[in-house]
């Protein structure tokens, strides 16, 4: 079996709880191959040039870090990957900052990953690319002579071609994937997507399924949605730290019942909206108001780009009109809570929550929507109040779908949510545990480092 070396931005260790999504999901794979995880070392230094990398053991896998220069770091990670490619790729072309100086930082981080990543690598490794950050990667290791399969995944949404095309060197960016031996999306919305840019803008050519050819290169692309490892988050819910969470919730909410959103604070995921679909729900529904109380957890991000701040502010003048307005001596209808709650509670809380809010304008997948359903007890289980717009809602058809710019659809899905009798919350939740228990992380792994290893070897010449 081939070394993996996996390259993402942010890098954790993969045996502490704490880590989550990626780590959790890579762990495994990583642990069998004696792995190497190649990121940013999460430290901004004076000057990074020639910093060496920095090595630790994670048991068998070894993670590989590089510092990265203030002036790299802003433009890279704030200005290029979170000012343009973010707010891009979620469709927020009115959130875009086209600053002309962020590529540049962009492409030279590219470049350090590439020239400190290029050493450590053994012939027959398969590297595996992680995310936004890192589109060039492929390029620019080709270009220093890498001949090993490399793969890309994207755990964003891409947009359609139109939009993609409102960035300035777009033609660029999309060409660099054509480096890589496989891309793959979250879902198929996004390889259509692929699909139409690269026919409309670089008359690529298919080759057979999944395949095409444009920039004299072929590249193979597949929907690989990502998945939770069940089995893990399943002990976690088991594990002292959720059950005494559970039993707290359940306790001081005894006579309500409770609505969960759990989100980074950001604004693709329609937290605003969310609060007014919740103040709808209030306002129709005086008879249920002191019944429902919604715990919003929007753990703080990216606080240094613009955009993040005024989403900051305009939820907390919406959470707390709507407890001006609503509240009562003893019932407050939102908690919102700005900080990070531990990933080990998390299940406590879904298990304790009759409905769930996954209400994002647009989102890659969102793995909230598939551990709050791991979370539940199948005799009583929450319901899943899931917008139409996440990358989950294509595998998740019988959750209650909602277009999160309907306010009255939305808070009406919220009634329903609350009062759906228990038959139909069972044969809901079997249903959606099959496909969230099927199309599990081990899944997402393993379909797409197979389908990586049956790419046709070409020989991938310099960007
Ligand atoms: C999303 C992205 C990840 C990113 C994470 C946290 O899930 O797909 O690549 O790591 O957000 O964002 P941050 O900017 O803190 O790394």
């Amino acid at each position: 079996m081939s070394r993996l070396v996996v390259v993402s931005n942010r890098i954790a260790d993969p045996r502490k709880t704490a880590a989550g999504g990626l780590a959790v999901a890579l762990a495994e794979v990583l642990n069998n191959t004696g792995g190497l995880w190649f990121g940013w070392s999460g430290k901004i230094v004076d000057a990074a040039e020639d910093d060496d990398v920095l090595f630790q053991r994670a048991g068998p896998v070894t993670l590989a870090m590089v510092d990265l220069s203030q002036v790299d770091h802003d433009a890279f990670y704030l200005g290029y990957s979170n000012g343009v490619l973010w707010p891009v790729f979620h469709y927020r072309l009115d959130l875009a900052d086209f600053d002309a100086g962020y590529i540049g930082g962009y492409r030279r981080v590219n470049q350090l990953f590439a020239r400190k990543l290029l050493p450590l690598l053994r012939p027959d490794d398969v590297i595996w690319v992680h995310d936004y950050h890192l589109i060039p990667l492929a390029a620019e290791l080709r270009a220093l002579g890498c001949k090993q399969r490399i793969g890309f995944f994207l755990h964003i949404p891409l947009p359609p071609p139109l939009m993609l095309a409102a960035i300035p060197g777009h033609d660029w960016l999309i060409r660099a994937l054509f480096a890589y031996d496989l891309v793959g999306f979250q879902s198929k919305a996004d390889l259509h997507h692929f699909a139409g840019y690269i026919e409309a803008e670089a008359h690529a050519q298919p080759v057979d399924e999944g395949r095409w050819r444009a920039f004299g290169r072929t590249v193979q692309a597949g929907a690989f949605p990502i998945g939770i490892d069940v089995q893990e988050f399943t002990a976690l819910a088991n594990a002292p730290e959720a059950v005494e969470m559970y039993e707290r919730m359940r306790r001081e909410y005894s006579r309500r019942r409770l609505l969960v959103g759990v989100d980074r604070l950001d604004y693709s995921k329609g937290l605003p909206q969310r609060m007014r679909a919740f103040r709808e729900f209030l306002t129709k529904n005086p008879d249920l108001r002191s019944s429902a109380t919604l715990i919003q957890i929007a753990s703080p991000s990216r606080e240094n780009v613009n955009a993040y701040t005024e989403i900051l502010h305009e939820l907390e003048s919406l959470c707390g009109s709507i407890n001006g307005n609503f509240g009562e001596l003893d019932w407050m209808p939102v908690r919102y809570i700005h900080r990070t709650v531990a990933r080990a509670r998390l299940p406590g809380l879904y298990r304790a929550s009759r409905v769930a809010l996954v209400t994002p304008l647009r989102d890659g997948m969102n793995l909230v929507a598939k551990e709050f359903l791991t979370a539940q007890n199948a005799d009583d289980p929450g319901v899943l109040v899931l917008s139409r717009f996440a990358g989950a809602a294509e595998q998740l058809g019988e959750a209650l779908l909602v277009n999160p710019y309907d306010t009255e659809g939305t808070a009406a899905a919220i009634l329903l949510a609350l009062q759906m009798p228990v038959e139909e919350r069972r044969t809901r939740h079997e249903a959606l545990m099959q496909t969230v228990r099927r199309y599990d992380v081990h899944w997402w792994c393993d379909s797409f480092l197979a389908a990586l290893e049956r790419t046709q070897a070409e020989e991938k010449g310099t960007s």
